[in-house]
């Protein structure tokens, strides 16, 4: 029996994660995987309502931070504990590294602080495997700029706001090495497809 897993997708913003989420959800599928397919900030009501404020609403970092940690607590609760104790594998848009990234690194909360919460929250429940999807800011600017919709709050963040999120990222998956694939997201799409074939084929052997 595969054990089921708990995956979560990360990168700065315009580094091509979500495009390649359903994708990855549907090749588990079809091995005969049961998937949930879920996000953060939001996946709950409550969450939800929190992430359209978060990406909106001016706020102080800390009310982003907290806010942040109860969208996660309701998400926990409500959808990645239980879809993991009836044997679904869960794949998550981004959880608590990007609070690392976001907040802590973009943002300067402390690391003391996100990792107290983190442990509070969920010191029993961590991601088996983190796909970080890595590209330049440059590239990831590009691509959201040619995508042409209004960018959200984090999107908009000026100066090197972007390049340190990047940093953080690129320096936890360092730390991590067990549980961090980095996918280089400048890549061609079948490239990066054929990276994720191969990682589906570790994680679930057929
Ligand atoms: P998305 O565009 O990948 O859906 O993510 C929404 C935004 O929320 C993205 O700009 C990153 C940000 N975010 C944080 O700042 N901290 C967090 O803890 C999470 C989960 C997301």
């Amino acid at each position: 029996m595969v054990k089921t897993k708990f995956i979560t997708f990360e990168g700065i913003d315009g580094a091509g994660k979500s495009s390649h989420l359903s994708w990855f959800a549907e090749m588990l599928r079809a091995r005969g995987a049961r998937v949930t397919v879920t996000r953060e900030p939001g996946g709950t009501h409550l969450g939800e309502i929190w992430r359209e404020q978060l990406l909106r609403d001016k706020m102080t970092t800390e009310s982003q931070a907290l806010l942040m940690f109860a969208s996660r607590s309701e998400h926990l609760d409500q959808v990645i504990r239980p879809s993991l104790a009836r044997g679904d594998w869960v794949i998550c848009d981004r959880f608590t590294d990007a609070t690392y990234a976001y907040q802590g690194s973009g943002h300067g909360v402390s690391t003391d602080l996100i990792d107290t919460l983190a442990t509070w929250l969920h010191s029993d429940c961590m991601p088996d495997v983190t796909l970080l999807f890595d590209v330049s800011v440059e590239t990831a600017r590009r691509r959201l700029l040619s995508e042409g919709r209004s960018p959200d709050r984090f999107e908009s963040e000026q100066g090197d706001f972007m390049q340190r999120v990047r940093d953080a990222y690129l320096a936890l998956a360092a730390s991590d090495p067990q549980r961090y694939r980095i996918i280089d997201g400048a890549r061609t799409k079948e490239d990066i497809r054929e990276k994720l074939v191969d990682l589906i084929e570790e994680l679930f052997p057929l």
